[in-house]
């Protein structure tokens, strides 16, 4: 689905040094990084040798698009390190971010299955390894190994749970509710254990998390704030501390 004009401040996949000659790379890393991947978990030794001799590293620069919605996809991407913003751009340039992707998460396999255009765009939000398989090369993988379509049905089933969790809570749950489960999630996907509470070590920007949760800057600049003043959240320089009394807000209202 395209929201209208898209991809305003990122370069284009013409810009991409994703064409360049891949340096040399250790094939030990690259087996590292295949075997920590969710999507190729607990795979047989013979299926990790199979991945291995079929991907390419690809690097990206901060910014770079690695996936255009709405082209035509032939290679799917593991994240060996950096980070990966999903996201749709509306009209008039506004983003909604459907996810942020880690080392070890993959991306670009939707296009690769159902044949038609890219649904989202994939942007670079540090400079990032990746590994690159292209479609004839998994579709090959997937033929002998099945156990490898196995994690892939499970990825996808995760990823419309969390799409489905997204849904409800934008007709549940007020702004201030959606930004304290986003901070809370991502204190649990990235957070450092700290005396004060889990330390997001990179806050994301007021802008950042409304776009996160389908809402806009000044709102969230409110809601933040008051976080704050009730000693929820402790924004301490670059990071954030998530303290345990938001956690247990958040839970409480999970089980209502
Ligand atoms: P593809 O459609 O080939 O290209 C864009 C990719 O973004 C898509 O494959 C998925 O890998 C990824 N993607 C799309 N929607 C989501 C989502 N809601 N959460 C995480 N990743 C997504």
């Amino acid at each position: 689905m395209s929201l209208g004009i898209a991809r305003p401040a990122y370069s284009q996949p013409s810009s991409l040094p994703l064409r360049t000659p891949p340096g040399p790379e250790d094939p030990a890393r690259i087996r590292a990084a295949i075997a920590r991947a969710p999507l190729f978990a607990a795979l047989p030794i013979s299926a990790i040798e199979d991945l291995t001799s079929r991907v390419q590293v690809r690097r990206v620069a901060v910014g770079a698009t690695v996936v255009t919605q709405d082209e035509p996809g032939d290679s799917m991407f593991v994240i060996m390190s950096g980070r990966v913003k999903v996201v749709i751009f509306g009209e008039s340039g506004r983003e909604v971010t459907l996810s942020i992707l880690r080392p070890g998460d993959s991306f670009g396999e939707m296009s690769l299955f159902d044949g038609q255009s890219r649904s989202a765009n994939c942007v670079a939000i540090e400079p990032t390894s990746l590994l690159a398989l292209s479609r004839e090369d998994l579709l090959r993988h997937l033929a002998a190994h099945p156990r490898t379509s196995m994690n892939l049905l499970g990825e996808m089933a995760r990823r419309l749970r969390r799409a489905d969790e997204t849904i409800a809570q934008l007709a549940l749950c007020d702004v201030n509710e959606r930004l304290i489960h986003r901070l809370v999630g991502l204190a649990r996907e990235e957070g450092a254990q700290s005396p004060d509470g889990l330390v997001v070590r990179r806050r994301p920007t007021q802008q950042e998390l409304a776009n996160m949760i389908g809402s806009c800057r000044e709102t969230i600049s409110r809601a933040f704030n008051q976080l704050a003043r009730d000693g929820l959240i402790i924004p301490r320089g670059r990071s954030l501390v998530v303290t345990p009394a938001l956690i247990e807000k958040a839970e409480k209202r999970k089980a209502a």
